[in-house]
């Protein structure tokens, strides 16, 4: 088993090191915000009052926090783990959702570092995480994947190694674009059925069975139909806006198009113009019911 640094216990972090806890690592988090990291004590976790501590002597150690911004404070700022002298061979673990620029940054400044380094996306919101039922997208050297793989095990669904460091990175950002589209298109649609006088449970119903029935659609079209939407939020808008601008930078920096990807930020970026950019994703029906009630 495994001893583990995990700092970022936010709404997926904290179910994230629950389940390496019931796995049976020796699991030491911290957070930001104090308490979020002192609520996991009685999972069984150790709790860590600043970087330093959390990572002193750990063979693993994973972020899950926000975005590069986030990131770059906890791995390089003061205090940051690369300033903390954390155990040579150790391997540092990106989770978060951030841009490929940053991870590549990141392997080269950890590398030197003397610690070995792999990117290790999830796909899966917080109840996923609660489950240890999440998509794991991995980059890195074989032998780091390896043990890796052995350590995420209690929250791994499925786990697929893409290649050399950022690649995990690299189809998470591709992947989250495509989920950024279901999901504005489903926005868009069930919007256009209220309007066009389709009952939304009807139309919920016939969108999950028919070969429109993504993940996404599946479930979110429940929550735009009933309005009863995740609690506390599982994922924002400002969050799918995030994750969607980092994935059309990478795939029209590589070579590829992203106009669909575009749009869709271009959808949840109404939530925010109407205030709703840090409810849940579902709610993009609501910011759209307004944004058309202003019209009329
Ligand atoms: N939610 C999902 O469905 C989902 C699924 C897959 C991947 N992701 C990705 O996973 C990551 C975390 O998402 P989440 O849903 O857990 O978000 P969240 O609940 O908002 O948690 C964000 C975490 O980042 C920390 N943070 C933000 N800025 C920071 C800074 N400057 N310095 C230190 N810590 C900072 C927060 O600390 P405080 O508590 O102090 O604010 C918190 O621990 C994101 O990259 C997201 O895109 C999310």
């Amino acid at each position: 088993m495994a001893k583990i640094a995990f700092l970022g216990t936010g709404n997926m972090g904290a179910p994230m090191s629950r389940c390496l806890l019931k796995g049976g690592h020796e699991v030491t988090v911290w957070n930001r915000s104090f308490d979020k990291a002192k609520a996991l004590e009685k999972d069984g976790a150790k709790v860590a009052g600043s970087i330093g501590q959390a990572v002193a002597g750990a063979d693993a150690i994973f972020t899950m926090l926000t975005d590069d911004k986030a990131c770059r404070d906890v791995w390089t700022g003061p205090g940051g783990v690369l300033s903390s002298a954390p155990k040579n061979g150790a391997i540092a673990i990106e989770s978060s959702t951030v841009s490929n620029a940053w991870v590549m940054e990141l392997a080269g400044l950890a590398t030197g570092k003397g610690l070995r380094f792999v990117d290790c996306c999830v796909a899966g919101r917080p109840d996923a995480a609660e489950a240890g039922v999440l998509h794991v997208f991995c980059g890195g050297p074989k032998d780091a994947v390896a043990e890796v793989k052995e350590i995420v095990k209690p929250y791994t669904k499925s786990f697929s190694h893409f290649g050399a460091a950022g690649m995990g990175n690299a189809f998470k950002l591709i992947y989250n674009v495509m989920g950024a589209v279901h999901v504005a298109a489903l926005g868009e649609a069930m919007q256009a059925c209220e309007a066009a006088g389709i009952d939304l449970t009807a139309a919920a119903n016939a969108f999950s069975i028919g070969n429109t029935n993504s993940g996404h659609v599946i479930r979110h079209s429940k929550y735009m139909a009933t309005g009863k939407h995740e609690s506390p939020v599982g994922f924002s808008p400002k969050g799918r806006i995030k994750d969607t601008m980092y994935g059309v930078e990478y795939i029209e920096r590589v070579g590829g198009q992203s106009r669909i990807g575009r749009a869709a930020a271009d959808v949840f970026g109404q939530a925010v113009d109407v205030g709703m950019g840090e409810l849940n994703d579902s709610e993009l029906i609501d910011a759209l019911r307004k944004v058309h009630a202003k019209k009329s």
